[in-house]
């Protein structure tokens, strides 16, 4: 007798999507309206989603926004950001806005590098290995580069080595970095296969055992920098921009303010990447790791004000998206983002989202340095929970506008109110 309930569904992988979803409603014991919400979510692009990842029964749509007036190197440009949270595009349009007298964002990157690491176990000499390694660099080369011959057509490929010796519980280690410019890739793909290849040649040359073999996600080799000056009238007064700084000297030196802090520069990045299909776990990686290269979690933003009085911003991290490869090549909305943003290059891409990064930054800490951000978030919330409550049409804006005049978003209100307006109560 088949158990409805067990977790365990035999031979899941291999059904059509819609047989899975089947599957999991006689499972989940879904009624029919949330198995038609589930199907109708997929919005025709359910081939795709089982293509990208495993046992898909649906998609899940984020709604994409628009971010207004961003100058990034003196090209105006429309930024698709794709996030499901209320004010991060409204706060972006409006950064913006405030620095385009003085020019914008103005960007610089390092260059598309990746690096994936080897690590090397049971040598009682691990400097010496270390040595043995760097001997081979010629030869190093040549695995690599045969592994990926399309990214050496475009202009990448192999570039260096950095050879560590890290101290572990278990005792030293070898780690080796091969260093690969991907160019238009993320590059996940290229350096991994890299140091697969490379990894068995490693063991023969040195007698260490390779474990992992896989790239790093503190891309510091793939840098993106940004900077903009917002001046003191555009951004409310000399208080104000007093006030930001000392917002910003607070997340600099607090863990916990950090955390917060950087969560709002990754609202702006994380949207952006997502739009574009890039991986935004490796993405929000990177960044956190990198914001702690000091030896202490702090800001990923510096802030100061320069002689003219001027609130000057600046954002450096790791950015590693692509163009070609994973979902971005796929997903169709994606390739549109794209078309949008009117990128031709990775490099492009990095440069808009770090500006879009440093924007939203400047626009969490003003609202949090003078109202707080509850009344820019009263709004959206008030519709929402108009939404809750099961107001419809017309009604919704009605629910909202009284619940903010009340000054009181609550839920047991706003069905009052509801109420009331179809003359219920
Ligand atoms: C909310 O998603 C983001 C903020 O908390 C960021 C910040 O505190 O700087 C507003």
């Amino acid at each position: 007798m088949s158990d409805d309930t067990s977790s365990r569904i035999e031979g899941f992988h291999k059904m059509e999507p819609d047989a899975r979803l089947q599957a999991v409603a006689r499972q989940a014991k879904l009624g029919n309206e949330a198995v038609a919400t589930l199907a109708d979510a997929a919005s025709g692009q359910i081939e795709l989603a089982d293509r990208l990842v495993e046992n898909a029964i649906t998609s899940m749509a984020i709604p994409v926004g628009i971010a207004t007036n961003v100058t990034v190197d003196g090209r105006d440009v429309l930024v698709p950001m794709a996030t499901e949270e209320s004010s991060v595009i409204a706060a972006v349009c409006n950064s913006a806005k405030r620095c385009r007298s003085t020019g914008g964002f103005r960007t610089s990157t390092s260059g598309p590098v990746m690096a994936a690491q080897i690590q090397l176990l049971g040598a009682s000499d691990p400097e010496n290995v270390r040595l043995k390694v760097l001997e081979r660099i010629g030869e190093i080369k040549a695995i690599c580069d045969e592994t990926d011959p399309l990214l050496l057509k475009f202009g990448g490929g192999f570039q260096d080595l950095d050879i560590r010796v890290i101290d572990t519980a278990e005792g030293p280690m070898t780690v080796v970095h091969i260093i690969v410019d991907t160019r238009d890739a993320m590059g996940a793909n290229a350096v991994n296969s890299m140091a697969e290849a490379l990894a068995p040649k490693l063991e023969e040359w040195t007698g260490a055992r390779s474990l992992l073999r896989i790239l790093t996600n503190l891309a510091d080799r793939r840098l993106a920098r940004v900077r903009a000056v917002w001046p003191a009238e555009e951004i409310g007064g000399e208080q104000v921009r007093d006030d930001m700084l000392s917002a910003y000297h607070f997340a600099d030196a607090d863990p916990y303010r950090a955390a917060t802090h950087n969560k709002g520069i990754m609202n702006g990045i994380s949207a952006v990447v997502l739009a574009t299909g890039n991986d935004t776990r490796a993405i929000e990686a990177g960044a956190h790791a990198y914001a702690a290269k000091d030896g202490w979690y702090r800001s990923m933003t510096r802030w100061e004000k320069d002689g003219d009085g001027n609130l000057v911003g600046i954002l450096e991290m790791p950015l590693a998206v692509g163009l070609i490869g994973g979902a971005t090549k796929i997903h169709p909305t994606a390739q549109a983002n794209l078309k949008i943003l009117g990128v031709k290059t990775a490099d492009e891409l990095a440069r808009i989202i770090v500006s879009v990064g440093l924007a939203q930054n400047f626009g969490a800490m003003r609202a949090l340095a003078t109202t707080g951000i509850q009344k820019g978030h009263m709004a959206l919330h008030a519709q929402n929970v108009a939404l809750m409550v099961g107001a419809v049409g017309t009604e919704i804006d009605k629910v909202a506008e009284e619940l903010k005049t009340l000054g009181k978003v609550r839920q047991d209100l706003a069905e009052g109110i509801l109420a009331r307006l179809r003359g219920e109560a």
